[in-house]
């Protein structure tokens, strides 16, 4: 199979919004000029398993820039973009399997076929590309030199097999990046899964209680941009030092049973399985809208939420009405998956040119490195993320001071104190 795409008449509107997101990726364009020149890939092929938007689009003509021989499949049934897809076949030569809706068995073959380009790297976002060689296509794992990782779920599943002694090769853990994490997790969830709950729904956000649960940095930038609109943001947490700091950024804070009293919208974005279970379900107002913004599709009961509706249907697209035995209406956006992606268009070029730099530059670590890294976890490189920092700042136009020599020999003594 050379490609699976919805459609290759979409290709010139998908290669149109390509070129504008490209226009807000400076970054990651200064990486493709150089990769262009350098050829740092030369040689190798990779198999990515990420969301097939325009941004991604642009990391993959990045990558072959640098020479490599690329496939690509979906990380998620609903995120893909499919006048995208069409493009990366038709105008860029990136071999693409990934059609918006594909059911699991077309997911997963999506992915195997990824894995049949005989990967040397691996580049996921939820690690399914990795789980998949581990458990049923060892054989992939002759070639395969290293990877990286695009999530905060996927580092979670790496590190468990890590753990476990399992995982056999090194990957790189683009999420841990401060390039990443603080921006395209912070800025990106929460400008973008606000952006899908009022695609789906229309619904105005300012006088309405906005549950989010999970307070790392996807729920920090959601319980901002939600209250930024005017919504009342009550948080759910279970780490003590992160819901005390959301009652010190001004939110109120308390179980989810009680939250969910009161809810009108909730967000789930803790990484976590049935985090809006029976219990909330029963004490979920009438009307409220539920969605999720995290990984996968396990954060809401949704298996409950099907078997006790007395009545299912779809009121507008990705937006599904339950009736509950008492009458209650309950709404589910996306099926559970997540919003920002299948509602909206994902993160906005702007923070995905921080995360794709962090994974180019990662890929090319990978190829220099791999041979003195044995199979792990690994952080990126602190300098690439300094200069992945520094070259956003100057696209911006923006300067900073440096230290005065001074300053950086008071900074390494330790013989000056209280004058
Ligand atoms: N994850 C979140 N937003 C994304 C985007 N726009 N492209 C690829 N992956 C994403």
């Amino acid at each position: 199979m050379q490609h699976h795409i919805k459609d290759p008449a979409l290709a010139d509107a998908g290669k149109a919004r390509i070129e504008w997101a490209d226009r807000d990726m400076p970054v990651l364009a200064s990486i493709r000029e150089r990769f262009e020149a350098e050829r740092p890939l030369d040689g190798l092929r990779i198999s990515a398993c990420l969301h097939v938007t325009t941004e991604t689009a642009n990391l993959m003509r990045t990558l072959a820039a640098g020479g490599a021989d690329c496939a690509l499949c979906a990380s998620n049934p609903l995120s893909t973009q499919d006048d995208v897809a069409a493009a990366l076949v038709e105008h860029y030569g990136i071999r693409t399997y990934a059609i918006k809706g594909e059911d699991t068995g077309t997911y997963y073959a999506h992915i195997d076929a990824a894995i049949d380009h005989r990967p040397h790297i691996t580049m996921d976002d939820g690690a399914d590309v990795v789980g998949r060689i581990h458990a049923e296509r060892p054989e992939a794992l002759e070639d395969i030199i290293g990877g990286t990782e695009e999530t905060t779920t996927g580092v979670i599943r790496l590190k468990a097999m890590a753990a476990d002694g399992a995982l056999r090769y090194p990957i790189v853990s683009v999420n841990d990046a401060d390039t990443k994490h603080l921006f395209d997790n912070r800025y990106g969830t929460g400008q973008s899964t606000i952006d899908g709950v009022i695609r789906a729904t229309n619904r105005l956000i300012a006088g309405r209680t906005v549950v989010v649960s999970g307070y790392g940095w996807c729920g920090r930038g959601i319980a901002m941009r939600a209250s930024g609109l005017g919504g009342n943001v009550i948080v759910c947490e279970v780490d003590p030092l992160r819901a005390l700091e959301a009652v010190m950024d001004g939110y109120r804070v308390m179980p989810a049973v009680e939250a969910a009293a009161q809810c009108d919208i909730w967000v789930t974005v803790t990484g976590d399985i049935n985090v809006i279970d029976t219990p909330m379900f029963e004490a979920l107002k009438d009307g409220a809208i539920v969605c999720n913004s995290g990984h996968f599709n396990c954060e809401i009961n949704i298996a409950h939420l099907r078997k006790t509706a007395t009545a299912v249907r779809e009121v507008r697209p990705l937006v599904e009405e339950f009736t509950m035995p008492d009458g209650r209406l309950v709404y589910l956006l996306a099926d559970g998956r997540l919003v920002n992606l299948a509602c909206a268009e994902g993160h906005p070029a702007s923070v995905m040119d921080m995360s794709f730099a962090n994974q180019a530059l990662s890929a090319e670590y990978m190829a220099t490195n791999h041979a003195s890294l044995e199979p792990g976890v690994y952080p990126v490189p602190r300098d690439i993320d300094e200069a992945i920092a520094a070259l956003k700042l100057a696209t911006m136009g923006v300067e900073i001071d440096t230290l005065t020599e001074e300053q950086e020999r008071y900074l390494a003594s330790w013989q000056e104190g209280t004058v």
